[in-house]
């Protein structure tokens, strides 16, 4: 695994964008929904930098991209009241865009006042949607990366940095969910 964004990176950027976002704002109440689970420690750091009156929701988006052509599903139990209200979605990252494209839209139908998007990180040359995130932390290159939140088959989202996955990263991931689902199989054939 090769570090991309160190901690210290990572907090000095997250300051960033919480002076960017409540210079946007200022003292207006904000609504902040967090996009599960990738977005977990980049909306709990965020949110320690907004100072004004503030309500968080959380929403969970999953494609299933290989099955379904890009049909999302999203899961709105979490959710406080949008409309009326200004909306700011918190996530990961943005690759294509098409995830947060269609989130968009579908927060936009419950008539918030007005909805922008902030994500921590965003890949060069990637987005194939004309939507651009409103607040951008980093921008990386075009490798797939993990940790503070980001994970490759659920594992990894716990380290304090983010990482290049490389090879040998991938295939011990691999191995674990392997195992993980073998023993899950144990338990439900007893
Ligand atoms: P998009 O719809 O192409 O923008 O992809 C969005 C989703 O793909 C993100 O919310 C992540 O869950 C996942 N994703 C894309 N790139 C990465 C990566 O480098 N590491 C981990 N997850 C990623
Ligand atoms: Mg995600």
């Amino acid at each position: 695994m090769r570090i991309l964004l160190g901690d210290n990176e990572i907090r000095e950027g997250v300051r960033r964008m919480g002076r960017e976002i409540q210079a946007f704002y200022g003292q207006r109440p904000l609504t902040v929904i967090g996009v599960m689970t990738g977005s977990v420690m980049f909306l709990a750091d965020l949110l320690r930098e907004l100072a004004m009156p503030l309500r968080v929701g959380v929403i969970q988006a999953r494609s299933y991209r290989d099955r379904t052509a890009g049909k999302l599903v999203m899961n709105s139990e979490f959710l406080p009241q949008i409309a009326g209200r200004d909306i700011l979605i918190v996530d990961d990252i943005f690759d294509t865009g098409q995830t947060l494209l269609e989130l968009t839209e579908q927060i936009r139908l419950l008539k918030p006042k007005s909805v922008r998007l902030a994500v921590l990180l965003t890949k060069v040359g990637r987005q194939q949607v004309g939507q651009q995130p409103d607040h951008v932390g980093f921008e990386i290159p075009n490798d797939f990366v993990v940790g503070y939140g980001l994970d490759y088959r659920d594992a990894f989202r716990h380290l304090p940095y983010i990482a290049i996955l490389e090879e040998p990263d991938r295939l011990a991931a691999q191995r674990m969910s392997v195992e993980v689902e073998r023993e899950a199989e144990v338990e439900v054939a007893r």
